[in-house]
């Protein structure tokens, strides 16, 4: 069964307790964090202060997305603020085998990820050291973006790559009803969601239509 991480990206800011407390019991799986620093990409979002007050509010993995420059500098701030993935891209990093180390130094699971338009192959050197792979559904730095119609394409691509290496395969950015089937079908373990999940606050009506159980 596929899961779900919800993007708190696309909750509203007043009431992410709230938000977080119910999504454990809404079927979701992780809760994934768009960090931003209005530096790798023209947005600003959430500081470890706020994954480390709503970490007492959820069972639920936090799922940390990194999308800053020179992401090692923030690392520990997140692995210590309860982050229990951190994934970043490669784009950012001046030596990811180090960036992946350091976060494993923090006992957590190392994911990677790319913007759409970046080389797939680039992971290729990277598929023995990490925990989990990002395929981005849209350009990184903001929700409600339109989902690009090759991602499926990029899955099946990432999962070649991935081989059969215990690495999980996520994607991120503009998933729907309409497109969860085809990114499940190709190959993708989590679907992380803010628009769809957050949606009428129907978030277990969503969540349950995202896994096709509903
Ligand atoms: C974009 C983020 C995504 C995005 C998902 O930079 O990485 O997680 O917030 O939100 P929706 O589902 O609204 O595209
Ligand atoms: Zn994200």
């Amino acid at each position: 069964m596929v899961k779900i991480a919800p993007s708190l990206l696309a909750a509203n800011s007043a009431s992410f307790g709230k938000a977080v407390a119910c999504l454990d019991a809404a079927g979701a799986d992780f809760i994934h964090f768009d960090v931003m620093d209005g530096h790798f990409v023209p947005n600003l979002t959430f500081g470890p202060k706020i994954l480390k007050e709503l970490k007492p509010l959820s069972q639920l993995p936090f799922d940390v997305h990194l999308m800053v420059t020179n992401p090692d500098d923030c690392i520990p701030w997140y692995a210590e603020a309860g982050a229990d993935l951190i994934t970043f891209h490669l784009e950012a990093s001046l030596n990811p085998l180090q960036t992946i180390q350091l976060i494993k130094s923090f006992g957590i699971k190392a994911g990677v990820t790319l913007r759409p338009n970046s080389d797939v192959q680039l992971l290729t050197p990277l598929v023995d050291l990490v925990d989990l792979i990002l395929v981005m559904g849209v350009q990184p730095g903001f929700g409600g973006q339109k989902f690009y119609d090759d991602t499926p394409e990029r899955l099946m691509y990432t999962k070649k790559i991935i081989g059969n290496r215990p690495i999980l395969l996520e994607v991120d950015g503009g998933i729907n009803f309409q497109n969860a089937p085809l990114c499940i079908d190709a190959g993708a373990d989590i679907l992380v969601a803010g628009t769809t999940v957050f949606k009428n606050d129907a978030y277990a009506d969503n969540i349950a239509k995202l896994k096709g159980i509903a």
